[in-house]
């Protein structure tokens, strides 16, 4: 229901001509930016064609109301601030209204796609009062793609714009894609905050009411009320992730929160390895890894999303949709992940929620060993070390990061300087290894193979992992997420885990082979057992030594772990008992998971696959 008020013409800013190819715009695309302009009442319109002149516009103005501050220490590049509010992914406002209560499932919130959108037409009635509608044709994926994913994103936010610019292909190449008739994707985002007339823009507009919604039988996202990249760049989770999930499910393919990595062997051999980590656990980094071992190479494919599609061949080939890095701050440094640093140095970057230097560049925790003497905190406080200002007085921000947890940096994945050529290939890579991971203090070996495709899923079907400040909430609760999609899977969870197993049941399949990783796990001083970052180049050439036969493995009741001395340790730093410790598996620990695992499996309901019943009947048999 849109109210029959006069709508503004769907015209450029400028007068910009819509479609500066001169094709006509899709008569669906104009309707709906109708439909919302009389919904929301924007005071104009703009076309985004995607120029770095466009860029340039929307940063300078963002500069001139004070929400992005130029940094000087880097090229094109900006620091902002979100409202303290506003910093993470919202779960529990993040819904999935499928037609029937059941095909969200048991992990989603629900409710009725009428209802919801009654609702919500009501939080959009004039939410764009004095702001600028900007329509965001994008491309998921490469354009010249055999099916280009595309959509349309209708934003208030000039973050938003900026932010999708780096994260996706937007402009005018993707909306010629959509004016030669393709399916797309009806993203309709705001931050929900009319500038009322002779008042003053917010720094950070968001409402205190935030929607994520999503509408998967119309391949439709609402969102509402928040400008973090999560919850507010439509690309990535919401569309990357959970209406793809649903259209892979229909179609027979796989959307997945996982990075790609293209890894080299000393012989020249190479293998392109998946991994799902759950948010802020490490699929960044290891995605860029620099390996400490001679000979080996990492080179980047993916860093968050990988879609995985058949070959003729059988195989499963993975693409990246995204086209930037929207990268954990905090802990990316040149010891842990130079290459992300690279990537940052050579500019053209939005950084959101870090600490500000003096001399106008960002700095966040792990960045460098010693934090600067000065510096200004993501809330625009004052910051020192010690948590004293000059004067000796305690500062309001003593004793806090000067960076959010959550901090972001926005970079464009074309300046990492690993990425793999393949990268830029529409048919992707064939993946060889998936690897399962996430944050377990205990419990979890660094790493073990499963023992077949149906034992793999199991395993990514009974994963835990703990919370993290990616989200909002709790951080360091254990919570199963499965396949790292527990808020990603856009139906029901029990069918997802079926479709997972159904894959390889077609004939001619050939699946990769499935590992479980754990960087976390911990001594009993809390320090990590296992030393992570280029050191995971380690596990990863165990990996690649299984799938070619040449390293024994010892079968132990949960799968397959390195033999004594399997693991290539010259010149690593852990003790042997460290190492005993990371790799170990102690069957009481694994005893007191398995009630957990039974209650996470019966809480999916009559969905859940039996073949995951079966495994998790082995594993409590085996561990007798
Ligand atoms: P993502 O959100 O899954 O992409 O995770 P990131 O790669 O951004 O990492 C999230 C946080 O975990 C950062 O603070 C990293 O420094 C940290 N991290 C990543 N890999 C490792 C590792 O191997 N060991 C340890 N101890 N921390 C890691
Ligand atoms: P991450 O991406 O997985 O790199 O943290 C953002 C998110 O999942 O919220
Ligand atoms: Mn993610
Ligand atoms: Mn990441």
């Amino acid at each position: 229901p849109v109210s029959a008020a006069p709508v503004p013409s769907p015209t450029g800013a400028a007068g910009r001509s819509p479609a500066p190819s001169g094709a006509p715009v899709a008569p669906e695309l104009l309707r709906w930016i109708g439909e919302v302009a009389a919904l929301t009442r924007p005071d104009r319109i703009h076309f985004v064609t995607g120029t770095d002149a466009e860029f340039a516009e929307l940063t300078d103005a963002l500069v001139a109301a004070g929400t992005f501050t130029r940094l000087t220490g880097k090229p094109n590049s900006f620091h902002v601030v979100s409202d303290p509010s506003d910093v993470a992914r919202v779960e529990d406002r993040t819904f999935i209204c499928s037609e029937r209560e059941r095909d969200a499932g048991p992990t989603n919130n629900w409710r009725d796609p009428a209802a919801m959108k009654a609702e919500m037409t009501e939080l959009y009635r004039g939410c764009m009062r004095g702001r600028t509608l900007y329509v965001v044709p994008f491309c998921m994926g490469p354009l010249d793609a055999a099916k280009p994913r595309l959509g349309v994103e209708i934003t208030d936010s000039a973050y938003v714009v900026t932010s999708m610019r780096v994260m996706t292909r937007i402009g005018t190449g993707a909306l010629d894609l959509i004016n030669t008739g393709l399916p797309w994707v009806k993203a309709l985002h705001s931050v929900g905050a009319p500038v009322e007339p002779g008042t003053t823009d917010a720094v950070w507009p968001c409402n205190d009411t935030k929607y994520i919604v999503h509408f998967p039988e119309e391949r439709a996202i609402w969102s509402f009320g928040s400008g973090y990249g999560g919850n507010a760049l439509l690309g990535k989770k919401c569309y990357s992730l959970r209406i793809a999930s649903a259209m892979a499910r229909d179609e027979g393919w796989l959307a997945e929160h996982m990075l790609i990595l293209k890894l080299t062997s000393p012989s020249d051999v190479v293998h392109y390895v998946a991994a799902a980590f759950p948010s802020a656990c490490g699929k960044t980094n290891l995605a860029m890894l620099e390996p400490t071992i001679p000979g080996w190479r990492v080179e980047t494919l993916g860093d968050d999303i990988a879609w995985m599609e058949f070959g003729a061949d059988g195989r499963l080939y993975a693409t990246n949709p995204e086209f930037g890095l929207f990268g954990v701050a905090p802990g990316t440094g040149w010891d842990t992940n130079p290459n992300a640093m690279r990537a940052i140095a050579a500019g053209n970057s939005v950084f959101t929620n870090v600490a500000l230097t003096d001399d106008g560049d960002v700095w966040w925790e792990g960045m460098t060993p010693e934090p600067p003497a000065h510096l200004t905190d993501w809330q625009g406080r004052e910051w020192t070390p010690s948590g004293l200002a000059a004067d000796g007085s305690v500062l309001a921000s003593a004793g806090q990061p000067a960076a959010h947890p959550n901090s972001r940096f926005c970079t464009p994945i074309t300046q990492c300087p690993t990425l793999a050529a393949e990268y830029h290939e529409p048919r992707g890579v064939p993946i060889s290894a998936i690897l399962f991971g996430g944050r377990r203090k205990t419990t979890v070996p660094l790493v073990l193979q499963a023992r077949d495709w149906q034992h793999g899923v199991f395993l990514g079907a009974t994963i835990a992992s703990e919370t993290t400040a990616a989200a909002t909430g709790a951080v360091g609760v254990v919570r199963r997420d499965p396949m790292a999609m527990l808020p990603f899977i856009g139906y029901d969870a029990g069918d997802y885990l079926q479709h997972w197993l159904d894959l390889a049941r077609a004939p001619g399949r050939r699946m990769p082979a499935v590992f479980s990783v754990n960087w976390f796990r911990r001594d009993a001083d809390g320090g990590f057992l296992w030393p992570g970052f280029g050191e995971n180049a380690r596990v990863l050439k165990w990996v690649v030594e299984r799938l070619e036969g040449t390293a024994p493995a010892v079968r132990t009741p949960i799968g397959d772990v390195p033999v004594p001395g399997g693991l290539d340790l010259d010149g690593v730093e852990v003790t042997p008992e460290q190492l005993t410790r990371a790799l170990a598996v102690d069957g009481q620990e694994w005893k007191r998971e398995l009630p957990l695992i039974q209650e996470w499996l019966d809480s999916l309901g009559t969905t859940v696959p039996a073949a995951l019943r079966d495994e998790l009947d082995g594993l409590r048999e085996r561990l007798g």
